[in-house]
């Protein structure tokens, strides 16, 4: 199936790696332009080569996507570029984390949390850089009638994760704000819809889940539905139909991609 998106032109936000890269290198073979975000320069120009190399079109655009400025920059770089953006992929969710240690402190109970830092990188990241970049490539999209807004969230804030309270919390949060904006800007035919991973393999899930080791694994309900983890794949295929052509009517809506483990209303 052609999905009618050749030529049209992408950001993926936190695209360096993992899921991102992913849905970037699929949409490059979609024929679409792919602007590659990253808060680190290297994943960024590396998925951009990847897709050169193919015979795409691709950039790499740095920028910190809870910083404003920096997020107007990326979009101003692109439309630089390209002169228009159609396709908005917000993934970047995971604040970016040093030691094994940050990584047990960002997914301990909560109540034994009290790091209200840890609290604020999650919230700016998930919320605030959703929010920024959104509203930086309405008004292009608003121009040409045609656009797709589409974020990652996550099972954790479909049905709630333990260890993930406050991630769930604003991932729950991101799908009011897909839901509202779906109704404000469908008259300018633009979608807003959300993609929901279950556990899916990437770097940041491995490191996750070596430090969280047996305990997390043996507690983990991959005993369901197909009984595997996510491959970045599996998530990359819904992101590529929600944002073409072929979904031009869905919008508002919320895709679980978890291989059954969940099975939200
Ligand atoms: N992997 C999973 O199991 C899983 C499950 C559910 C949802 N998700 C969601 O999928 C998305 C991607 O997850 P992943 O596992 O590929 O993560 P990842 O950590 O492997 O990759 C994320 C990328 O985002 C970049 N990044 C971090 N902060 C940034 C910022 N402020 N500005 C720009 N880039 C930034 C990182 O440098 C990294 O390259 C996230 O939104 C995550 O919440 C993942």
């Amino acid at each position: 199936m052609d999905l009618g998106i050749k030529d049209r032109v992408a950001i993926v936000t936190g695209a360096g790696r993992g899921i991102g890269r992913q849905i970037c290198l699929t949409l490059g073979e979609e024929g679409v332009r792919v602007a590659i975000n990253d808060i680190r320069e290297e994943g960024a120009n590396a998925v951009a080569d990847e897709i050169k190399k193919a015979g795409g079109q691709a950039i790499g655009v740095v920028a910190d996507v809870t910083n404003q400025d920096q997020v107007s920059d990326m979009v101003k770089r692109v439309l630089d570029e390209w002169d228009q953006v159609d396709i908005l992929v917000n993934n970047a969710g995971i604040p970016v984390l040093q030691s094994s240690q940050d990584v047990m402190a960002a997914a301990g109970t909560f109540f034994t949390q009290t790091e209200r830092p840890q609290w604020d990188r999650t919230m700016q990241l998930i919320t605030y850089g959703v929010l920024f970049c959104t509203r930086a490539v309405l008004d292009t999209m608003m121009e040409r009638r045609w656009g797709r807004i589409l974020s990652i969230i996550s099972d954790a804030g479909r049905v709630g994760e333990p260890r993930l309270v406050p991630y769930s919390m604003a991932k729950a949060g991101v799908v009011g704000f897909t839901k509202a904006l779906a109704k404000e800007v469908g008259r300018y035919c633009i979608t807003a819809n959300c993609v929901s991973p279950g556990t899916t393999e990437t770097e940041a899930t491995k490191a996750w889940l070596q430090a969280q080791g047996e305990q997390i694994m043996r507690g983990y309900p991959l005993a369901k539905g197909l009984e595997r983890l996510g491959q970045p794949s599996d998530i990359a295929n819904a992101v590529a139909f929600l944002v073409s052509q072929r979904a031009e009517w869905i919008t508002g809506q919320v895709l679980s991609v978890n291989g059954g483990y969940a099975m939200p209303d």
